[in-house]
C-alpha cells in the first residue's frame, strides 16, 4: 500500500512540473516568440522586406554570410533590446550575392531579445530563439521549438555558447 502510494506520489511529481521548469519550447515560449516575430517584421528587422543592411563574413554557426541589427522593439508593450542575426550559407554565396538578393541564401534568423529583470537572471535575462525565413521556429533534435532559455547547464545551445564566447551580456562580437 506504501509503496504503490510512494510511486503515485513519485509520477505526479514527475509529471506536474511547474511551468517554470522548462526552459524553453513551452506553449508560453512560443507565444511569445510569435508576438516577437510580428514586432520584428513591423520593423523591417525579418522577412522579406526587411532592411537591407552591409552583409558581412562571419563565423560558424551563424553562416558564412551575415546580417546584423541591434536595436529595441516593443513586445507585449514592453520595450527592450533586440539583436537579430540573419544567416546566409550555401555554395558560392559571398556579401555581393547577398546584398543583391537578401533572402536567396537566407538559413534562418537567430534572434536575442531582452526580457525582464528575473525571467532568467544567471543567463542576462535574454530570450533566445531560430527562426526560418518564414517566421517559423526551428526544432532541437528532440522536436522542442528553439525559444526561450535555450539552453541552460551543459546542454548545447545558444547560451552554453554565448557563455564560452564570452562578450559584455553574453552579446557577442559582431554587432560592436
Ligand atoms: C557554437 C557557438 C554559438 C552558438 C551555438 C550560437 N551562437 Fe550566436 N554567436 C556566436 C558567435 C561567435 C557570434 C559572433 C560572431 C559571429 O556571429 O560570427 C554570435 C552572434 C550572435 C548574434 C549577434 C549578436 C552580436 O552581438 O553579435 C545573435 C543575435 C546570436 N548570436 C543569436 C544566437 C541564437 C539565438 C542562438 C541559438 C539558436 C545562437 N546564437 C547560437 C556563437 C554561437
Amino acid at each position: 500500500m506504501f509503496k504503490k502510494l510512494g510511486i503515485a506520489a513519485a509520477l505526479a511529481t514527475a509529471i506536474a512540473l511547474p511551468a517554470s521548469a522548462q526552459d524553453f519550447g513551452s506553449k508560453a515560449d512560443i507565444d511569445f516568440a510569435n508576438q516577437l516575430w510580428s514586432a520584428l517584421q513591423t520593423a523591417r528587422l525579418v522577412g522579406p522586406d526587411r532592411i537591407n543592411v552591409q552583409p558581412f563574413e562571419g563565423n560558424e554557426p551563424h553562416g558564412a554570410i551575415q546580417q546584423a541589427y541591434a536595436t529595441t522593439v516593443a513586445v507585449g508593450g514592453r520595450t527592450a533590446r533586440v539583436l537579430v542575426k540573419a544567416n546566409h550559407g550555401g555554395p558560392d554565396v559571398d556579401v555581393s550575392a547577398v546584398y543583391d538578393n537578401p533572402n536567396k541564401h537566407l538559413g534562418a534568423y537567430t534572434v536575442m531579445f531582452k526580457r525582464e529583470a528575473g525571467y532568467d537572471s544567471e543567463n542576462k535575462d535574454w530570450f533566445w530563439a531560430k527562426y526560418n525565413p518564414a517566421g517559423e521556429l526551428d526544432k532541437n533534435p528532440k522536436g522542442a521549438a528553439i525559444a526561450g532559455r535555450f539552453m541552460k547547464g551543459a546542454d548545447k545551445g545558444c547560451i552554453a555558447c554565448h557563455t564560452a564566447a564570452g562578450g559584455e551580456d553574453l552579446e557577442t562580437l559582431t554587432s560592436k
